[in-house]
């Protein structure tokens, strides 16, 4: 399962993508990572993307839910 996201970045942006699957802002991490990293012993971080172009990329997470 998961959910595949087409985004649009800028040149020079650098932008935060949720890998664990909690954030209310999927693609993007809002930080919920840390919170439930502290009560169930996990470790997941953001991946940081940062564009050298202005690109429009696709990606995807097995962690993201379908619905969210
Ligand atoms: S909220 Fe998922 S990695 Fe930050």
């Amino acid at each position: 399962m998961g959910r595949t996201s087409i985004i649009q970045l800028k040149k020079n942006m650098k932008c935060s993508i949720c890998s664990c699957g909690m954030s209310k802002k999927l693609p993007y991490c809002d930080n919920a990572h840390r919170d439930y990293n502290k009560h169930n012993n996990t470790n997941y971080k953001s991946i940081k993307v940062y564009l050298l172009d202005d690109e429009k990329i696709k990606i995807s997470c097995s962690n993201w839910n379908e619905d969210e």
